[in-house]
């Protein structure tokens, strides 16, 4: 038994990187030589019109590739996007549709929508001051998405160290990149409802940092639900590494955030430490981890399609 599901795992593995193996930074040099610079024009405007638009392109591909791989399912209309996770908070759509739009007059149906968002997260990291790196391009679009996977799959902000370790695990992320990939909230915001019982219930918060926000967040759960604060209280329009310094100063905003130090079970404290005295190490390891996530179960050759338009199936 054990040996079948060791031998399957292997199979799996195998498949995912002959998938992965299949995408190439050049992709697209010859069907679409402009389409990077495209997208990064376009995405700089969107991120210097406003900053949080950064933010939001960043974490809709997260959300595309943590629900059967980056495919642009959660670009679909309706379903994914009615998930829990999703609804009401997700932003950005509008961005990469005028991307896909712009595209299609310049090279037709041949840049898919899952390579654009995937380029779209680098270049948005990029125009706020992170790191960057080279995408393996070549993905092509669903022509399905999955609301139930979207609820069961992403991890929701009241995940314990434990439950965070699994969910990346399950995704083939080590602790590492999973402590990398959460500094992406040193940018963006996050509405009262995903930190209330943190400001209120929990003691591992630093006391000047819950008191002011409680001021934006207010009991009892209905009032001032969508209300925003920043993710990174101290440099929030910055792709830096504050994050990890604010969860050493117990100013983690989400429950999630702050688990990553001092969280129950331990063991990511040394990589927080790292991640807030190194920029250089934080940086390589978030570029990194990002072209892991991009590479989750993309489709490739024949599967799946080109769309036309991002927000539907051909
Ligand atoms: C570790 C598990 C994670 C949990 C539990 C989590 C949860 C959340 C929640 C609850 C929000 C606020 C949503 C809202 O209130 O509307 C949020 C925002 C955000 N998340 Fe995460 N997240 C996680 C990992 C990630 C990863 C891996 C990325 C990208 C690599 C990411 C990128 C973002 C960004 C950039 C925002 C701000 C979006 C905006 O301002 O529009 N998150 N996250």
């Amino acid at each position: 038994m054990a040996s079948t599901s060791s031998l399957s795992a292997v199979l799996l593995l195998c498949l995912a990187m002959t998938a992965s193996a299949q995408l190439s930074p050049t992709f697209y040099q010859t069907t679409c030589p402009n389409a990077l610079a495209t997208i990064k024009a376009a995405v700089t405007a969107a991120v210097n019109k406003e900053n949080r638009m950064g933010a939001s392109l960043l974490r809709l591909h997260f959300h595309d590739c943590f629900v059967q791989g980056c495919d642009a399912s959660v670009l679909l209309s309706g379903m994914e996007q009615n998930a829990i996770p999703n609804v009401m908070s997700l932003r950005g759509f509008e961005v990469i549709d005028s991307i896909k739009a712009q595209l299609e007059t310049m090279c037709k149906q041949t840049v898919s929508c899952a390579d654009i968002l995937t380029v779209a997260a680098r270049d948005s990291v990029v125009a706020l001051g992170g790191p960057s790196w080279t995408v393996p391009l070549g993905r092509r679009d669903s022509t399905n998405a999955n609301e139930a996977a979207a609820n069961n799959e992403l991890p929701p902000p009241f995940f314990d160290l434990v439950n965070l370790t699994q969910s990346f695990g399950a995704k083939g992320f080590t602790v590492t990149d999973m402590v990398a990939l959460s500094g992406a909230h040193t940018i963006g915001q996050a509405q009262c409802q995903n930190f209330r019982d943190r400001l209120y219930n929990e003691t591992n918060i630093n006391s000047g940092f819950a008191t002011s926000l409680k001021a934006n967040c207010p009991q009892p759960t209905g009032s001032g639900d969508r209300n925003l604060a920043n993710l990174d209280v101290s440099t929030p329009y910055s792709f830096d590494n504050a994050y990890y310094s604010n969860l050493k100063s117990q100013k983690g905003l989400l429950h999630s955030d702050q688990v990553l130090f001092t969280g129950t079970g331990g063991g990511t404290d040394n990589i927080v430490n790292n991640f807030a005295s190194n920029p250089a190490a934080f940086s390589s390891a978030f570029a990194s981890a990002m072209v892991k996530m991009g590479n989750l179960s993309p489709l490739t050759g024949s599967q799946g399609q080109v769309r036309l338009s991002c927000s539907k199936v051909n």
